[in-house]
């Protein structure tokens, strides 16, 4: 992303802050997986979203108005030494040159150069209880200045929740992330496709994961979150990410997987039989899921509300239930009473970008969020039968079938960033016998 798009955001959040205030930010710590090895480092995304600084060990820290510089930044300092051991560093001078800071400091500087910095500063931006070692630090540095106050240092007397801002700005997605958002979809939808066309019975889940993480990498990202490849029994679990069971012909297989590029993600769900071919009871579960996405993904356009998408799966998925006989009851009541959630135990979606499921609010003043341009949210109905469910016929044993998609918010309607995936019976049927 363009170093320009950084700028905007932080004059941005800095607009609403007004002149009296202070922003601090620090991004996430590194983490150990094992021993003395790391996870491979991802930066806290609201720090991502503000700085584009990839490193850990950063502060950023944004003063309105202040003479000497808007936006400065406390990084790691280089050495040498470190570098040849664990890789570049941008060092004080680089977070100025490449990254925009209008100044910036070793990061061991921070205790002298913070508490001048909220001197004169009325309200303190930030996030409290996302990182509690830095909370204390910070109240530290206010304590500092409040000790002295007799000297007629004055001390901020209000701390703001600045990732309430950051979330609502990051809700609403600017050209440069919808492009980027879009490339993250067509990547992960290709991979959907690849494993279509791959999949055989008797090959084992992981090696159908190992598609996508393929091609992830093989683009330059990585997996947006654990990839759940699960086939029969296995579809029927939200979050099974094992992947490591074996599968068999007349099976369907789901496949939840998407991929993280330039930091934002792409989250994208397809069921498929194993062998190619929907039995009669697997395609009547398929198609009344999709015939649910399609009547979800119909309810995404400006002005609508948050939950009219799960409002209009529940009603599909209800009625279709009934109809297969696997409720029994007046639609009406029977979504009225919840029953379909014996087999549709989650919501149809949620907000996308940085994260996967991303931040913003979903009710604004107690009633659900207006749909608007620019924002995105996955659009994700399911269907869950395992087996031995209490007075299900068995035909309908181990059928787990979710279909989700990443809908973009126009202004006239929407946009299916992952359409590129096959979806209808015929496409999937299609695509695995080429
Ligand atoms: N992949 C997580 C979800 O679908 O919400
Ligand atoms: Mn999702
Ligand atoms: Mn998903």
């Amino acid at each position: 992303m363009d170093q320009k798009e950084f700028a905007r955001r932080r004059r941005q959040l800095m607009r609403m802050m007004g002149h009296d205030a202070i922003a601090i930010l620090p991004t996430r710590a590194e983490c150990t997986r094992n021993r003395d090895v790391e996870y491979p480092y991802r930066p806290d995304s609201d720090f991502h979203y503000l700085t584009g600084f990839p490193e850990p060990q950063a502060v950023a820290v944004l003063v309105p108005g202040r003479d000497h510089g808007e936006y400065l930044l406390f990084c790691r300092d280089r050495d040498p030494e470190m570098e040849i051991w664990h890789g570049r560093r941008a060092g004080p001078e680089g977070a100025v040159e490449r990254f925009g800071a209008d100044d910036a400091f070793p990061i061991g500087d921070i205790d002298d150069i913070l508490p001048g910095l909220l001197e004169g500063r009325e309200k303190v931006f930030y996030t409290m209880g996302a990182v509690p070692e830095f909370d204390k630090r910070v109240i530290g540095w206010v304590n500092r200045i409040r000790s002295q106050s007799r000297a007629g240092r004055r001390t901020p007397d209000e701390f703001v929740s600045l990732d309430h801002f950051l979330h609502d700005m990051r809700l609403y997605k600017s050209r440069a992330e919808i492009r980027t958002m879009r490339r993250a979809a067509n990547l992960a939808a290709a991979a959907h496709r690849c494993a279509m066309q791959l999949c055989r019975p008797g090959m084992m889940e992981y090696e159908l994961e190992a598609e996508f993480l393929y091609a992830f990498r093989k683009a330059g990202g990585e997996p947006a979150y654990p990839s759940i490849v699960g086939g029969g029994a296995n579809a029927c679990i939200l979050h099974y990410t094992e992947n490591d069971a074996e599968l068999a012909a007349g099976e369907l297989v789901l496949i939840d997987a998407g991929m993280e590029h330039e930091y934002y993600a792409s989250d994208i769900t397809r069921t498929f039989p194993v062998d190619g071919r929907f039995r009669k009871a697997q395609r009547a579960v398929y198609e009344l899921v999709l015939d649910a996405q399609l009547a979800a993904i119909e309810q995404v356009y400006p002005g609508n509300t948050w939950n009219a998408p799960h409002e209009a799966a529940v009603k599909v998925l209800t009625r279709g239930l009934v109809k297969l006989g696997l409720l029994d009851g007046r639609p009406s009541a029977l979504i009225k009473e919840q029953a379909y959630r014996r087999f549709y135990m989650h919501r149809t979606g949620h907000w996308l970008g940085m994260d996967v499921h991303d931040v913003g609010d979903y009710k604004v003043g107690g009633e659900w969020r207006v749909l608007e341009p620019g924002m995105v949210l996955t659009v994700e109905p399911g269907l869950y039968i395992p087996a031995r469910s209490k007075g299900v016929a068995r035909k309908w044993w181990n059928i787990g079938v979710r279909i989700e998609d990443d809908v973009l918010v126009t202004r006239d309607g929407h946009d299916v960033l992952s359409k590129k995936a096959p979806k209808t019976v015929e496409d999937i049927e299609t695509v695995m016998a080429g």
